[in-house]
């Protein structure tokens, strides 16, 4: 029984999504009992907001923001911290940014040299033009030796030691230069474990809506899981999206942010209970006063770094309260946790959550201007020698979302 939703994207009705139940999903040697992801969020997916998702659905699967193989390589503390797991976390799973396949594969050795993570994602879908400009992120896929090279000398230093590698990807740059199939066609023959499809362009950026029959399409094309990603806000969202593209798992970004329960409705919903969270403002209280002392923990110590970082977080939280604007403006001038525990103990306790806005779309939600490439990038599916020395020199070292 499927419909058209108001995104263009058929769905299944309400009466027929609860009764069923999805298997989980081996990768490798890891079973993931409930087939979802935490998508990878740079500046939002460190442990701290990791294991208050876990909290909410134990039985997932969080993968730590994007990393950059040069920065890693180059022993550069700050990625060490992003590549940090809490002692509850299993499996540890962490996400790799590289354009040089060597580079890479170097940055992977040391993950499994010193055993740093359980399962390594690899990105290729950040559209970020500081990134797509050297040629990583979603601008790879198009050059298809680089790209079936970089995954198989990842995954030439992860199979031996049985750590599982999957691939994040696009539907491609834009309409006319998509890559998905092929992409996820060359994930699965080098030996992907998986592979999660954001189902938008580069072009597309976070604008618009995805194209779930992106995702259906290539969960028919490979044996391997297809996490299928992009605009699940609520449990419905994600049991509608596995109906609708017979995809194996989902992968959740913007839904969360300010929402780690919603890992428990969706394991809820996918073991057929309509059972869902709805914290009142209090019991968000209690969840950002959480956040900030395991932030704390994350910053070794330092109070002022992680009520700073908790500031999107709080914005995220209390979307939608009726919390006035001076409340808010003074959450973000807290320096300390006890400032913010003040913060929160003034809340009323009771205010229920505002159901009107929980299937809305939140976070980034704006078109590319341009997508910028390496010249000539699009004229050819591969990169000659020359070529690729030029752009692995550019490879930047801070890369992120
Ligand atoms: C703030 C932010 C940071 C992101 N960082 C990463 C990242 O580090 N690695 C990655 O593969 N995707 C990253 N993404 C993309 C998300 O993982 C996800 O693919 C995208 O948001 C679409 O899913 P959604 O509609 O559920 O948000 C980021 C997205 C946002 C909004």
């Amino acid at each position: 029984m499927l419909s058209e939703d108001s995104h263009g994207n058929s769905s299944t009705s309400a009466a027929t999504l609860t009764n069923e139940q999805f298997p989980g999903i081996d990768l490798g040697g890891i079973h993931i009992d409930t087939p979802v992801m935490l998508s990878p969020m740079a500046g939002v997916t460190n442990w701290p907001f990791r294991v208050l998702c876990e909290e909410f659905g134990p039985n997932g699967l969080y993968v730590a923001e994007m990393i950059t193989a040069r920065a890693l390589v180059a022993k550069n503390p700050k990625a060490f911290r992003l590549c940090r797991f809490a002692p509850s976390e299993h499996p540890r799973s962490l996400q790799l940014y590289g354009v040089n396949p060597e580079i890479t594969r170097q940055a992977a050795a040391m993950v499994v040299d010193g055993n740093m993570a359980d399962h390594v994602d690899l990105n290729f879908g950040c559209p970020a033009p500081k990134v797509t400009r050297h040629g990583g992120g979603s601008a790879l896929p198009w050059k298809l030796d680089v790209f079936a090279e970089l995954i198989r000398r990842v995954i030439s230093v992860c199979e031996p030691a049985g750590v599982p590698v999957t691939a994040k990807i696009r539907v491609g740059i834009d309409h006319e230069h998509e890559t998905f199939l092929e992409a996820g066609r060359i994930a699965q023959e080098e030996g992907c474990a998986a592979v999660t499809l954001h189902a938008r362009t580069t072009a597309e950026y976070y604008g618009g809506h995805a194209d779930w029959n992106r995702i259906g399409e290539l969960a028919q094309e490979l044996s391997i899981p297809v996490f299928g990603n992009g605009d699940i806000w609520t449990a419905e969202d994600a049991l509608a999206m596995m109906y609708q593209t017979g995809c194996a798992g989902v992968a959740i970004g913007r839904g969360c942010q300010g929402r780690p329960w919603l890992f428990a409705d969706i394991a809820n919903a996918f073991s057929g209970s309509s059972a869902r969270v709805n914290p009142t403002l209090g019991q968000i209280g209690q969840i950002i006063s959480k956040h900030a002392r395991l932030l704390t923990d994350f910053y070794d110590g330092d109070e002022k770094m992680a009520v700073h970082d908790l500031r999107k977080h709080v914005a995220w939280y209390l979307k939608g309260f009726p919390v006035g604007g001076e409340v808010r403006r003074q959450f973000m001038e807290c320096e300390s946790v006890a400032d913010v525990d003040a913060k929160v103990a003034d809340f009323d306790q009771d205010t229920p959550f505002p159901m009107a806005i929980a299937d809305q779309p939140r976070g980034r939600v704006r078109y590319a201007r341009k997508v910028h490439l390496p010249y000539g990038w699009l004229d050819s599916r591969s990169l000659p020698a020359e070529e690729r020395e030029q752009l692995f020199g550019d490879d930047p070292m801070d890369a992120s979302y």
